[in-house]
This record gives C-alpha cells, structure tokens and sequence, in this order.
C-alpha cells in the first residue's frame, strides 16, 4: 500500500486551521501531523518522485512527497447536488458520468451525491436500477444517490422503505413544482415526509409553487411574452417563498421530521428556513452559486435568445431578490448564519441545441445549468471577498453536506480514518472560467453560464481515496475508479 506525505501546507477544516503534514496509507488518511512554524519543503511545484527516504512523523518512509508550501489541504469537495444523464422529455442533460465526475474532479470535488428519478407512473426500484446502470464503472470520483419521488402512492413509499434498509439511499426528493410530471400535492408530500421521518430519512423539497406558476407562464404565453426572461418573471420569489413556508408546516406537522431545501434561491424564502430554524425545527437548506452571483438581467435578460442558456428553476433572480437592501435576510448572510448550510450545484446542463426548443415559448427550454468544476472556486471568490472564512468554505462545500447525508466521517473532512480525499488548493491561480478566447472547460456543454468570470484560487492536486487524479493541468484519473457509497441515516444535528 503506497504512503503518501503531503507535505508543508496548511490543513483547512470546518473549525479551524493549522500547518500540518498530512499522512495517507493506501485509500485512507493515517495521520495529521502538526508541523513547527517555519515548517515547508520544496518548491511548490506538486507532487514529486517518491524516493521512499523521506521519513514520516513515525520514523516510517514513504513512497510519495506531494508538496503543499504556500497552499491550502482541505478535504474534497462534496456535491450533493447533481443531474447527470438526466432523461428530461427526449432530451438528456448534456454530462454522461463519466464527462460530469471527470470535471467535478478538475474542480476538487471528490464525491458527488446524484439524484436516481422516478417520473409519475414509473417504478421507484427501476429508476435506481437504471441509475446504477449508468453510473457504475464510469465514475472518476465516489458517488451516491438521492431517490426523486415523482409519484407517491402505496407502492413507492414502500420502496422509501427498502432504498434506506438495503440500498444506501436515505435521502427523498419531493416536488412542489413540475406538475404533471414530478408534481406532488401537499397530502402526497406529508404522507412522504410521515415515511420519512419513521426512516430517520432526509425529505428534499423542491419548493416552488408550480399550480400558481403554471397559471402565470400560460398567461405570459398567451400575451406574447416568449423570451427567456418570462421563464424567470412567471416564477417570482413569493411563490418559492411560499412553498418553502408550507414545506415547513408539512414536516412540522409530520412530527418535526427534518426538512432539507433544495436550490433555495431568494432572501424571501430563506426568511422562511431561518424562522422555522429559530423555532428549534429540523430545517436545512442549501444554495447554489447561480443565485449568489447571476442576475436575471445579465443572464435570462441577454437580447433574443441568448437568455435561454441561463434557464433553471428556481430561476436566477434580480440581485435585489438575492437580499441585503431592505430584506431581513441576504443568501451570503445565511451562509455565514448556517441558516444556508450547503452548497452544492443542481449541475444540469442542456447543450445550446436542445434549448432550441424553446425558441418562441420559453416553457420549452429545458430546464438546468452546469457548475460541477467551478462550485469549489466559485464559493473561494467568498473567501477573496470577505464574506465566508475559509473554515466556513470548506463547511457549506465539504463537510457539511457529507455530515448531512450519511458520508460522514468517511467524507467531508481531514481526519484519521477518512478516505484520502484530499485538494491541495492554490490559493493564488488566477483563472477565467469559460469557453473563450481558447479556454475551456470540462464539463460537456457547449456554453458555459460562468463565462469570463475572473477567480482566483483552484485546485492544483486532486486526490480521490489516496489517488492522484488531478496534478497541475493534468488529469490522472480514470474511469471506474469511482465507487457507489452506500449512505447512512445522518443525525441531521444542527
Ligand atoms: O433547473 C433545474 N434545477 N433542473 C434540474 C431539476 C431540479 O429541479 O433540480
Ligand atoms: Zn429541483
Ligand atoms: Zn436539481
């Protein structure tokens, strides 16, 4: 089993950080070992031929010496939010498992938590299985699965039964939008969340009202109002405000059963999470980097159909809906608050051709962005700007949402025992994300939402269970080296 030292960095968690020399054995982490101050080797330029001289803090060599001087060590990311292979209508969302956990990787995420879909009318075991069929032996990273429960009826809350005692998936996505497809009613989502909550499962809500939303999309259509930005217009924020608030009078009235909110996208509907949280109630939510730093009328506003790149749901918002001036509550604030405990991407693209579709009626364009390689970098410009610490970074990106959906202690930090997961982040790199001027990204569409976006910061050396999958502009890894992870019950403590 090889040892792997990385070495002279300084080891970021969520409550602090400290310049330590970090131990692998193998696929595991084997020891932290804290350094004097003037610690640090080499020269910066990533992982070096082992010589197997190098002694570490046992007196024991190792085979491998990746240098970490002037960088952060934080544990990879964790991305619980992803649509990859996603069937939407005859359209499927343009990264396979393999292209989106190559560039999730290329990113410093090492495990992703995707979401298997039963639509209304199909089975909730077949859609697993077919879940499994396209991700196993193609991942480059570890990945588990969330179940979507599109149709709740006697049968598929059974089948909650049987994902959470034999299969690892302890997390259920409901639908308060999306009708006639993934749309459920409010009885629907209760007796869920009863089920859920017996299972000491999590209950994901996509919460927007979708009846009231369909309502103002047909009026749109009907006056001519086509473009792309409708798409945000006809899906204001008090109708996810809303539908958040009922989400938490639903769990509550389950019986406290927590309460986690997908892609919450506004001040409004956050105010709603950080009220039911100050009454004490298991209530969760994340964020996505769309709604922190894309504005409807930069994005879904462009001339023509340029917009229709920036289409999903929730939609992007104007800044003013994002808080701050003159709302109780800001997304960033709520970050810091842990009101916002996570974030992760709801990574869906759709390639500039499928978006065709909409041309003419914006209900048509298919629904989802991608962020998978950028989530990590994105979330570090908070830290440039001053608005997360660099502990709360690597909270709301890594060890939050592995503690919050059963991939604790093995994910989500640095700690003996863990698997060696493990970004050694170049806090300087400039980067400009995008398609542009000859740059590229990763992922597979043919756009990217994040283009010309300046950052500084990246991940330089990428290890997933102990190997180097991402060195430099290298990509090391392959395919199949990514394995399902089979989830626990989370104790969703706050
Ligand atoms: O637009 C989005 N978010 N597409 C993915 C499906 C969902 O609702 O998360
Ligand atoms: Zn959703
Ligand atoms: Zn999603």
């Amino acid at each position: 089993m090889a040892r792997t030292l990385i070495a002279g960095g300084t080891v970021v968690s969520a409550t602090g950080r400290s310049g330590a020399d970090v131990l692998i054995d193998g696929e595991t982490i084997a020891a932290i070992l804290p350094r004097r101050p003037e610690g640090g080797s080499g020269d910066g330029n990533g992982v070096g031929a082992g010589d197997g001289s190098r002694a570490d803090g046992d007196g024991a060599t190792v085979d491998r010496v990746i240098d970490a001087s002037g960088m952060y060590v934080i544990p990879g990311g964790v991305d619980v939010h992803t649509h990859l292979e996603l069937p939407v209508g005859d359209l499927t969302s343009a990264d396979t498992f393999e292209s989106g956990t190559i560039a999730a990787a290329w990113g410093g995420v090492t495990t992703i938590v995707d979401f298997a879909s039963q639509e209304q009318g199909g089975d909730v075991r077949d859609s697993l299985a077919a879940w499994h069929d396209k991700a196993a032996g193609h991942c480059a990273i570890d990945y588990g699965f969330h179940q979507i429960i599109g149709g709740v009826d006697d049968e598929s809350l059974a089948a909650m039964r049987e994902l959470v005692d034999h299969e690892g998936v302890t997390s259920f996505k409901l639908f308060m939008a999306y009708p006639g497809r993934l749309y459920s009613t409010d009885g629907q989502i209760l007796r869920a969340m009863q089920v859920a909550g017996e299972l000491g499962a999590m209950t994901m809500i996509h919460a927007e009202n979708g009846i009231a939303i369909d309502v103002l999309v047909q009026q749109a259509l009907a006056r001519g109002d086509t473009a792309p930005a409708f798409h945000s217009r006809t899906r204001p924020s008090e109708l996810e405000a809303e539908a958040v608030h009922r989400a938490t009078v639903l769990a509550d009235t389950a019986g406290n059963v927590p309460l986690y909110i997908v892609h919450l996208s506004s001040a409004d509907a956050l105010g709603h999470v950080a009220a039911a949280r100050a009454e004490g109630r298991n209530v969760f939510a994340e964020t996505c980097p769309q709604y922190l730093y894309l504005t409807l009328e930069e994005t879904l506003a462009k001339p023509g159909f340029e917009g229709a790149d920036y289409v999903c749901s929730p939609p992007i918002r104007s800044a003013h809906d994002r808080g701050g001036h003159g709302h109780a509550a800001d997304l960033w604030a709520g970050l810091r608050s842990d009101d916002l405990a996570v974030v992760s991407t709801d990574h869906c693209p759709f390639c500039t051709a499928d978006r065709q579709r909409g041309r003419g009626d914006f209900s048509k364009i298919p629904n989802g962005i991608g962020t998978i390689e950028h989530r990590m970098e994105l979330m570090y410009q908070g830290v440039v700007a001053g608005e997360l610490t660099l502990e709360r970074w690597v909270d709301t990106c890594c060890t939050a949402p592995a503690r919050m959906f059963g991939l604790a202690p093995r994910k989500g930090s640095i700690g003996v025992g863990a698997d060696a997961d493990v970004v050694v982040w170049d806090p300087a790199a400039p980067t400009t994300l995008g398609l542009g001027d000859g740059r590229k990204h990763h992922m597979a569409a043919d756009h990217s939402v994040w283009e010309g976006f300046e950052v500084a910061g990246r991940a330089r050396t990428v290890l997933s269970r102990g190997e180097v999958i991402v060195d430099a502009d290298r990509y090391l890894g392959r395919p199949g080296h990514g394995r399902y992870l089979p989830r626990s019950l989370s104790p969703h403590l706050r």
